[in-house]
């Protein structure tokens, strides 16, 4: 029996469910608003519901061995996998990314679940050697409960697994509440989790468009542990302190302010190729897609042309369109959000190469700005747009310090030859994550997130689990051993 992946219904307790009141909402397309699905409209009564679910199901989930649940992640995994060309089908419709990117942040999202379900069997804890003879000193690793996870509509699926799967293999049972733009491949990563055999209340899937009720809700129940979340830095803030009244611990993956530095000694066409890969990748729209290019003077000028010509050949249109690389932005909110930010450069003083102007709807085209300071609202704010805002520097001093004036800490990117100052730029960019001669930094493997205010806590890598355990340490005295 194929598997239905378009969920019209939420997913509790293990039943795919209507809303207590039997409302509902639209999701549509944001290239052109077509209506592709109708789900429910859940309010904190129903999210109650769900964290119900899912501290029953705690006692066990987190009693069964690493093992078990590695295998459970496995069958998902696999599912995922064999599914990937419907589900990216459907991210694109819902999101509105190009097809090929879709199929990429599937296979990304199961990279996740894959990684989470090899490290399920190493939940390892320590053995400190005791000061006292009767003494034996143990840490254990012990899951930390029922855990509120917050995904955003820019990686409809990845940022699911990349939080839903770390905490199913620790041992956490999760309440999920996807982005009201895009429940749809949530539940249908969902429907696979069913399939694969997830105990009821394991994973549950709140939809909604009450996000501050609901949000508030899952931020504040007393059985929620912990909240995970990716987001906007405003938002991330509002839930530390929500979190805060329960001493909740918080994931935070928030605003970046991304610096892309191009030094007179970098490798052009690798530099060219890099800030198209970071800054088009989503039209724009992701956290970590290059925000500001700073161009050293020498290589200025052929860096800003070839770039230029670059953006201009960027095919513009539906995702699910052969040969579109650029989608619409998601709502008329981000249009309006970019439209300002270009007309705020333009006013200002910066000159416009290419683009500026929304085409037709919610689709812009790649837009290239030169001339840009650091008071212009395009370099302190994210930009979340398929727009490259230009500064030139002269100096590698002046370059760290223009990278590093903005209160974001996500991730930075610079292009050089010199192994001398590969190390010290390194270091002295104030960012979570940095590219060197790259333009994409994001695997299962490493550690994602932020320092300053985009956010706390990691990601993926070897430390992805412990973000969803406590240490308990284990006293064993009146040992006879001697
Ligand atoms: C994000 O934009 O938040 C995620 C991007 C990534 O995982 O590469």
């Amino acid at each position: 029996m194929p598997i239905e992946l378009l969920k019209d219904l939420a997913y509790i307790e293990g039943a795919w469910c209507a809303a207590l009141d039997g409302a509902t909402f639209p999701v549509t397309d944001p290239a052109n608003g077509d209506h592709i699905a109708t789900v429910p409209n859940l309010y904190p009564a129903d999210a109650e519901r769900a964290i119900t679910a899912a501290q029953a199901a705690f006692q066990g989930w987190s009693r069964r061995t690493g093992l078990e649940r590695a295998d459970l992640l496995w069958r998902w995994h696999a599912l995922v996998v064999e599914h990937t060309r419907p589900l990216a089908e459907l991210m694109t419709r819902e999101c509105g990314k190009p097809l090929a990117e879709s199929i990429g942040e599937v296979r990304y999202g199961a990279s996740f679940i894959r990684w989470c379900a090899e490290e399920a069997r190493r939940g390892y804890g320590d053995v400190i050697p005791s000061e006292q003879h009767d003494r034996r000193l143990l840490v254990l690793r012990q899951p930390v409960g029922v855990v509120s996870a917050i995904t955003p509509w820019n990686f409809p699926m990845s940022m699911i697994t990349r939080k839903v799967s770390p905490a199913l293999a620790a041992g956490c049972t999760v309440v999920l509440k996807p982005s009201e733009e895009t429940p749809l491949s949530a539940l249908a990563l969902a429907a696979l989790a069913h399939e694969a055999g997830l105990p009821a209340g394991v994973l549950n899937v709140v939809t909604t468009t009450q996000a501050r009720e609901v949000g508030h809700l899952l931020c504040t129940d007393p059985r929620v542990r912990k909240v995970t979340f990716t987001g906007s830095t405003a938002v991330g803030k509002q839930i530390m302190a929500l979190a805060a009244g329960t001493v909740k611990r918080v994931s935070l993956e928030l605003g970046g302010n991304a610096p892309f530095i191009v030094f007179d000694d970098a490798d052009l066409e690798a530099a060219v190729d890099g800030a198209i890969a970071s800054k088009f990748r989503n039209a724009g729209q992701t956290c970590v897609c290059a925000n500001r290019i700073l161009v050293q003077r020498g290589i200025a000028e052929r860096f800003i042309t070839a770039l230029t010509e670059r953006a201009l050949a960027l095919r513009v249109g539906h995702g699910l369109e052969d040969g579109v690389q650029l989608g619409p932005l998601i709502n008329d909110r981000a249009l309006a959000k970019v439209e300002r930010l270009v007309g705020d450069a333009v006013e200002q003083g910066a000159q416009l190469l290419t683009g500026g102007k929304a085409t037709t709807g919610r689709f812009f085209p790649a837009t290239v700005l030169t001339g840009i300071t650091p008071d212009m609202a395009c370099f302190r704010e994210e930009v979340f747009g398929p727009v490259v805002p230009i500064t030139v520097f002269d100096t590698e001093a002046e370059a760290i310090t223009l990278a590093n004036d903005t209160p974001y800490g996500l991730a930075a990117y610079f292009y050089t030859r010199d192994l001398a100052r590969s190390w010290r730029v390194g270091e002295a960019l104030a960012f979570g994550m940095v590219g060197l001669n790259t333009g994409l930094i994001s695997t299962a493997a490493a550690p994602f997130g932020g320092v300053k205010e985009s956010g706390i806590g990691r990601e993926g890598s070897r430390h992805a689990l412990e973000e969803f355990t406590e240490m308990k340490y284990l006293a064993m005295a009146g040992l006879e051993t001697r």
